[in-house]
């Protein structure tokens, strides 16, 4: 099979050993392993490593027969959500989408609002103002159904909707992407008659987006999930348990990072010249943030846009604190060709670059600044992928998901449970006096220095 994901590690050469690397596989061989057998922690969130090949054609189609009604119904379909049933909708719909449709008209899908994943009210007020001459609909995807952040969101927007359509017509407009039998989500669903698909009860969260999850509104924007699966569904057989270490991206990714993490490199960069995989690594931070940040450990995962952020976050990168890795995402092939015209009189001294393609400047910028980073002390691992369409945004997408699991074991965490997200959710509660919080209600207050 040609690799659609062509892992380059050359660039990490003078920060390792010899050993660093011989060391951490045998021990990423095991960790793919347990993935398989499922002996390591959190066995009980492990859906997902064989998910790509279990998606039935039957599902794909019930999917895309929703998708169908919910475009022909509505002008802008509201996609509720937050942290994994958000990020993985969002990053797949902006990498593959032309930004300017929707502004220039030229788009023939409905438009996808994000809600739920924020609790501004402003964003929230300036949304529904947005559609209000819009025929509308949503779809709410929370797997504990308790999330407060959407279900404000769904509160809301149900209310218009039902207002504007009445209660049967909403029914047919809204679709809720849940567990399948606990939650409040579910047995509102139930009871208002909503359509309703699952979240599988071993696929958490943030490995969530090739479930309906991802795939549902994937589908109403008119992205092509079949090959989005068919992407995954390749990296699944590229990665899978019987594909030795020195053949397998996922597990040497892993490997690789966390040989890094024992020198020191606490931070990973993940880096790409293309703007449309902005939300692709949001999607990546939250995927390795809550995967791997716990117990004390954990490398950070933050991101760089380039060229755009070599103004602002490069001279930190080249010149500051050494405890950065980079992975950059590169792209081979553009989608379109723009090149850059010759000028007679070249006031603008560009005729150096003229009969060039934007793409090849860009290019060069990022082997020169792969070159310069690595000079400056910042170790490189680069990924490169053929160009960005489903197949090839699905494959990546396995592809980090498979590296999460591995690198989480080779870590020594749980990678499948997020036990610190609860803090703050205590704290909010408590200060919201829901009911069950009277305790942590009285000493919030205190703290705050507020009596009870
Ligand atoms: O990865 C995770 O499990 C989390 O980020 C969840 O996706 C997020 O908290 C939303 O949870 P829910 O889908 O239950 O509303």
């Amino acid at each position: 099979m040609k690799e659609i994901v062509k892992l380059d590690i050359s660039k990490t050469d003078g920060f390792l050993g010899d050993t660093d690397v011989v060391a951490l596989e045998q021990e990423a061989v095991r960790s793919t392993g347990l993935l398989y057998d499922g002996t390591g922690k959190g066995n009980d969130f492990l859906g997902w490593v064989r998910l790509p090949s279990s998606v039935s054609a039957e599902e794909l189609a019930r999917i895309g027969r929703t998708a169908e009604r919910l475009r022909a119904k509505a002008d802008a379909v509201i996609v509720i959500g937050i942290g994994g049933s958000y990020l993985g909708a969002k990053a797949v719909l902006e990498a593959m989408s032309n930004p300017f449709a929707a502004w220039a008209k030229k788009q023939n899908t409905p438009r996808i609002l994000f809600a739920g994943h924020t609790l501004n009210e402003d964003y929230m007020y300036e949304l529904m103002d947005a559609v209000k001459d819009l025929s509308i609909a949503a779809i709410v995807i929370s797997k504990s159904g308790t999330t407060t952040e959407p279900a404000v969101a769904f509160r809301i927007v149900r209310e218009e909707i039902e207002r504007r359509y009445g209660k049967e017509e909403a029914a047919s407009r809204i679709v809720a992407v849940t567990d399948r039998e606990k939650g409040v989500l579910k047995g509102l669903s139930d009871e208002e008659g909503y359509e309703t698909f699952v979240i599988p009860d071993d696929v958490g969260g943030r490995f969530s987006v090739l479930t309906p999850v991802g795939l549902l509104p994937l589908a109403v924007a008119g992205i092509d999930i079949a090959a989005l699966v068919e992407g995954a569904r390749a990296m699944e057989r590229a990665t899978g348990v019987d594909v030795p270490f020195a053949e397998n991206p996922a597990a040497r990714y892993a490997a690789i990072r966390n040989a890094l993490y024992r020198k020191g490199y606490k931070v990973e960069l993940l880096a790409s010249y293309e703007p449309k995989l902005q939300y692709f690594a949001e999607w990546w931070k939250q995927l390795y943030g809550e995967s791997e940040g716990k117990e004390g450990k954990g490398i950070f995962p933050a991101s760089v846009i380039f060229t755009t952020d070599l103004h602002s976050m490069g001279q930190y990168i080249q010149q500051g604190e050494r405890m950065l890795f980079e992975t950059v995402i590169s792209v081979a092939e553009s989608k379109h060709k723009v090149r850059i015209a010759p000028e007679e009189k070249d006031v603008d001294r560009l005729n150096f670059l003229a009969g060039k393609r934007v793409g090849e400047v860009n290019r060069m910028a990022e082997i020169g600044t792969i070159l310069a980073h690595v000079d400056g002390g910042v170790p490189n691992i680069r990924l490169e992928i053929p160009r960005l369409d489903e197949r090839t945004i699905g494959a990546l997408i396995y592809f980090f998901e498979k590296a999460c699991g591995i690198s989480g074991y080779l870590l020594g965490v749980n990678p499948f449970d997020q036990p610190g997200v609860e803090a703050y959710k205590k704290n909010m509660f408590a200060l919201l006096e829901k009911p069950g919080y009277e305790a942590e209600t009285c000493a919030i207050k205190k703290r705050l220095g507020e009596t009870k």
